[in-house]
């Protein structure tokens, strides 16, 4: 693989990646589904490393969706046991790299002992300001913007809102995320050409890099070779290439 040349003024402050391919990985190798999530941690801890090197802001990575509940019970469990035992691990690395951890999602349904170390984790690494890893954790895109208009909805029964006064930046900010940029860039491996119920609303004007490399295979090049490809490319959020150009 070419490692390209990458323009250090254009890294993509917040990357959103679709950690897929786990599960067929390991099926190719003949070995269990448990044994790709378990290579997959390993890709998690690489490529946290290699996004705070190359500057960027935002990590966010889909760990757990709030379909994947529906999954065997025992690979749930395994899931959540990688999860706890990556927090744990993680802690030192993420404090001696300045990484400041978050979650997005229904946190409150994994089980306690996730839970409690995460929102450890959490808490230990608040005040680290070299980057954010936004793990989403039985997150869903959909069940985040009915839990938006609901709060909305409450606050205008409160009189503490009125419609008049609603707009995108209203619906912003009650999603999780409202504090963040919205994702410049939105990977997924495995190969599949689906968002997944990932980010929908933030994600509205992200770059889409789709990889048929598995998640337990992608390392720093891969993100760096994603990462070039987004830099070649024209952000032009509807306008047209022309009125793009101009703008200083
Ligand atoms: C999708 O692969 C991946 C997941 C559902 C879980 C991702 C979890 C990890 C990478 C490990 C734990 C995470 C952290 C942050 C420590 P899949 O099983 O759907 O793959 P397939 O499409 O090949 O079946």
């Amino acid at each position: 693989m070419t490692i390209p040349h990458l323009d250090p003024d254009h890294i993509p402050r917040h990357i959103a990646i679709i950690m897929d391919g786990n599960g067929r990985w390991a099926q190719r190798k003949g070995l269990a589904r448990a044994i790709g999530h378990k290579a997959g941690v390993k890709s998690v801890q690489k490529i946290v490393k290699a996004g705070r090197e190359l500057g960027v802001q935002v990590l966010t990575l889909y760990a757990f969706s709030s379909e994947n509940w529906q999954r065997p019970a025992l690979e749930v469990k395994t899931l959540m046991g990688l999860l706890k035992s990556y927090l744990k691990l993680e802690l030192d690395n993420l404090t001696k790299n300045n990484i400041q951890l978050r979650a997005i999602g229904e946190v409150e349904r994994l089980p306690a002992e996730v839970r409690d170390v995460l929102t450890d984790t959490i808490n230990c690494t608040a005040a680290n300001n070299g980057m954010i890893l936004n793990l989403a954790l039985s997150y869903g895109s959909r069940q985040e913007i009915t839990r938006a208009v609901k709060a909305i909805v409450g606050k205008c029964l409160a009189g503490e809102l009125s419609d008049a006064e609603i707009n995108e930046d209203t619906v912003n900010d009650f999603l999780y995320t409202s504090d963040l940029p919205d994702p410049d860039m939105v990977i997924r491996t495995g190969g599949e050409s689906r968002l997944s119920n990932f980010l929908l609303w933030q994600a509205s004007y992200a770059e889409i890099y789709i990889t048929e490399t598995a998640w337990p295979n992608f390392r720093r090049d891969h993100l760096i070779s994603a990462i070039a490809d987004y830099q070649q490319r024209q952000r032009r959020f509807g306008k047209t290439g022309e009125q793009v150009q101009k703008q200083p």
